[in-house]
């Protein structure tokens, strides 16, 4: 069983997380979407663990080789319990390196048996993040596009006037 893992916060998935593991679901036998709890990022996450989850799982819907959990242990770690060998992550713009780079450097240095691989976003989605989409729908902008239309409604929710 050839597995990828797709890992990152996902506060909430955006079309360009989307698109990465789509592509990831057509290059391995099946595909764990790992949710980092990550309480302390940015002041803590707008969606609980279990909203990420929820929502990734009705954004993958179509995908019948990809499943989502949460974790709350090194990648690596959490990589090992699930079986999985590659750690696939999107690339957007050379922003994105440095730190994507020094992960990939400490997470080799920490399981030489776990192999990084990167996707490089879709020019557009080269520019988007879910920090972005945030401040976008807090602000009242429309989102709907970048991020799937279940989050689009769920941001709705969450922020009352994002459209
Ligand atoms: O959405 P992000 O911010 O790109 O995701 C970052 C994530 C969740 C992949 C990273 O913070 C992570 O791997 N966290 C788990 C803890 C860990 O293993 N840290 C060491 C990595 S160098």
């Amino acid at each position: 069983m050839n597995r990828g893992i797709v890992p990152g916060t996902f506060d909430p998935v955006t079309s360009g997380h989307l698109d990465i593991i789509e592509r990831a679901s057509s290059l391995f036998d099946d595909v764990v979407v790992g949710v980092a709890l990550s309480p302390e990022k940015n002041g803590g996450p707008l969606f609980s663990p279990e909203e990420r989850v929820a929502l990734i799982e009705s954004a993958t819907a179509h995908l019948s080789n990809v499943s989502v959990r949460a974790f709350d242990t090194l990648l690596v770690d959490f990589a090992e319990e699930v079986g999985a060998s590659v750690i696939v992550k999107g690339l957007r713009a050379m922003t994105d390196f440095e730190r994507e780079f020094q992960m990939a450097a400490l997470n080799w240095r920490l399981d030489s048996k776990v192999e990084t691989m990167f996707i490089m976003a879709i020019p557009e989605y080269m520019y988007l993040s879910s920090s972005a989409v945030k401040e976008i729908a807090a602000h009242g902008g429309a989102v709907r596009g970048l991020v799937p239309d279940v989050v689009c409604d769920a941001l709705s929710r969450k922020l009352r006037f994002a459209r």
